[in-house]
């Protein structure tokens, strides 16, 4: 059987005529914490010149990969394992990014990872949309969202409905302009993220050497080709990625 919200139910179809409007010149979204999957069915099909990457942790992957096989379009992709708290990122070049109900689960160390990694898989210009409670200056916008609060806080400390003004200066704190774009404080961050992926990726350099290095580049050239014609990297994608591959990088 298949995992089910009747909430999803209930807002698929006000979110659908956000994100009509939001995604109209998009092509590629990424979807943190996609549940259930009947938003990404739901917003895949009415959506169609979306291409849409549904990803979820570990113990929702299984449901989700079964919802997108039965139910999902062309246009849906499989769902990638992610949470927000763990590299790596999804290896993707999105130009928008979609997350429901979830930052009232996540901790709120989870929330600022997740803004702190937008630069890391959204193109310049990309739109995030996120859907969920929030309080407004400090104020619930119904009693049953207090409630709600109360209900998700016992269960998990951690967890509860966020502030609205906490949430807009993460995604404003600098790293990105009002309409989304990468800023030069981001495009930094980014390079130092690169820096530290680089330094780890050099290991098996300096473990086989020059010689050992090719033969390895030349055993996996197969596998890279197979990964590029499958589409799963977009080119160009943020990391600067460019195919087929134009020199050999050196390891200081
Ligand atoms: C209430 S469900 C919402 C699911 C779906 N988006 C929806 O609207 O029905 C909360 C989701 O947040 C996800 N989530 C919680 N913490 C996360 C994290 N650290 N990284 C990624 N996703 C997380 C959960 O795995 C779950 O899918």
């Amino acid at each position: 059987m298949l995992p089910y919200s009747e909430a999803c139910e209930r807002n698929k179809a006000p979110i659908l005529d956000v994100l009509r409007a939001a995604f109209e010149d998009r092509r590629r979204v990424l979807e943190i914490g996609a549940g259930t999957g009947q938003h990404a069915v739901h917003f895949a099909r009415n959506l169609p010149w979306l291409r849409w990457q549904p990803t979820d942790r570990a113990e929702y992957l299984h449901g989700l990969a079964s919802r997108v096989a039965v139910e999902g379009p062309p246009n849906l992709e499989s769902p990638i394992e992610f949470d927000v708290l763990h590299d790596p990122w999804p290896a993707i070049a999105a130009d928008a990014a979609f997350s429901a109900n979830t930052l009232h689960i996540m901790s709120w160390p989870a929330v600022e990872a997740l803004f702190a990694g937008m630069p890391r898989v959204l193109d310049a210009g990309a739109v995030l949309a996120i859907y969920g409670p929030f309080r407004y200056r400090g104020q619930f916008t119904t009693p049953s969202n207090d409630l709600f609060d109360r209900e998700l806080r016992e269960r998990d400390p951690a967890s509860g409905v966020r502030d609205f003004e906490a949430v807009d200066e993460l995604a404003t704190r600098g790293w990105v302009d009002a309409d989304g774009s990468v800023t030069a404080l981001g495009r930094l961050v980014r390079e130092e993220i690169e820096a530290d992926t680089d330094a780890l990726a050099a290991g098996p350099y300096l473990a086989l050497g020059e010689a050992g290095t090719a033969e390895l580049v030349a055993l996996l050239r197969p596998l890279a080709e197979r990964v590029v014609s499958s589409g799963m990297v977009a080119f160009p994608n943020p990391v600067g990625l460019v195919w087929p591959p134009t020199g050999v990088a050196t390891v200081q």
